[in-house]
């Protein structure tokens, strides 16, 4: 019975350890690829012009600062994990964003690396869709949108209100609080009317 029990929970501990580390994020560039066509609701246009876009400028503002200081943070608040937690796209995991030295930046050889970093910089499409290199390609993101392709399978999601609270919470420095409805109004970036459904 006790191997029995220890096989169960051993499964349970594969499979919660396959959902949530397998995938990992490939940046905001990679979906510009394919969401910007304006026939198709240019999505990448449209998450642009969304504080979303921005979180990492803000972390290099005066106001970022002070509350680095009040906080007694050692690094700035843009090398500082306490801030980029949500600032950015896939801090502390595979394929997300990095802090990286100078001389890692300065050697051209790692010129494609510091670009993918760049895109990887502020609140990403991945922070709400789920980190991409399982379903960024053309076959089976249409087989998501077709409904032959379990959205779980490949680490995609579709947001809830719950995606939206593991950053717009109090533990956010400038929080006050979170109407679900109104903010979601603000950010979403819908197909045009018609398209395909
Ligand atoms: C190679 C092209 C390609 C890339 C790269 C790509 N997508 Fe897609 N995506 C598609 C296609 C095709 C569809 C299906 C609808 C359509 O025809 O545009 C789709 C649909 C979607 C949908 C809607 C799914 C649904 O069921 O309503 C979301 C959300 C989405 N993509 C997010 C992303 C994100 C986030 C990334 C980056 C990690 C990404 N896509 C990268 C091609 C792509
Ligand atoms: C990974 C963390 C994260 C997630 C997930 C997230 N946000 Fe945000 N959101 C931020 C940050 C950081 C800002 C501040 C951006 C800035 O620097 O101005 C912000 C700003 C906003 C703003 C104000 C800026 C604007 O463009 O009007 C709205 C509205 C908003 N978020 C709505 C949402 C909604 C709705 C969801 C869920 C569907 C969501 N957010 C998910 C981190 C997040
Ligand atoms: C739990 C997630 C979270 C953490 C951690 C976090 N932020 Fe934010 N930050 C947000 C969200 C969400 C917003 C949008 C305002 C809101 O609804 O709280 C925001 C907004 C901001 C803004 C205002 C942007 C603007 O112009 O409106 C600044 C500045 C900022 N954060 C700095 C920081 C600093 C500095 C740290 C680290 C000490 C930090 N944040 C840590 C989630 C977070
Ligand atoms: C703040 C969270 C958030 C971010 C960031 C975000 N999305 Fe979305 N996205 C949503 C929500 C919420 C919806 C509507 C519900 C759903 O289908 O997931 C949506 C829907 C979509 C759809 C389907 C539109 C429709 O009408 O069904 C596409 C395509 C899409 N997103 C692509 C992207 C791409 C590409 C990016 C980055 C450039 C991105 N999203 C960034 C939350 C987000």
């Amino acid at each position: 019975m006790k191997t029995l029990i220890t096989t169960l929970l051993l499964a349970a501990a594969t499979i919660m350890y396959a959902g949530d580390f397998s995938f990992q994020y490939v940046s905001t560039k990679t979906c510009k690829m394919c969401h910007k066509s304006a026939k198709k609701g240019n999505q990448y246009g449209q998450w642009l012009e969304t504080g979303h876009a921005k979180a990492m400028e803000s972390l290099k503002t005066e106001a970022a600062a002070k509350i680095a200081t009040e906080k007694g943070l050692e690094k700035p608040a843009y090398e500082s994990g306490e801030c980029l937690v949500c600032h950015v796209t896939g801090w502390g995991q595979e394929g997300g964003y990095q802090v990286l030295t100078d001389e890692f930046i300065a050697d051209e050889a790692n010129a494609k690396a510091v670009k993918k970093n760049d895109a990887l910089a502020s609140v990403g499409c991945e922070m709400c869709h789920g980190a991409g290199k399982g379903y960024k390609s053309k076959k089976i993101m249409t087989g998501i949108f077709d409904g032959t392709i379990k959205a779980d399978s490949v680490g995609f999601m579709k947001s809830t209100e719950e995606t939206c609270k593991t950053c717009h919470n109090e533990k956010s420095p400038n929080f006050k609080e979170f109407d679900f409805e109104a903010s979601n109004a603000k950010v979403i970036h819908p197909y045009p009317e018609g398209f395909r459904k």
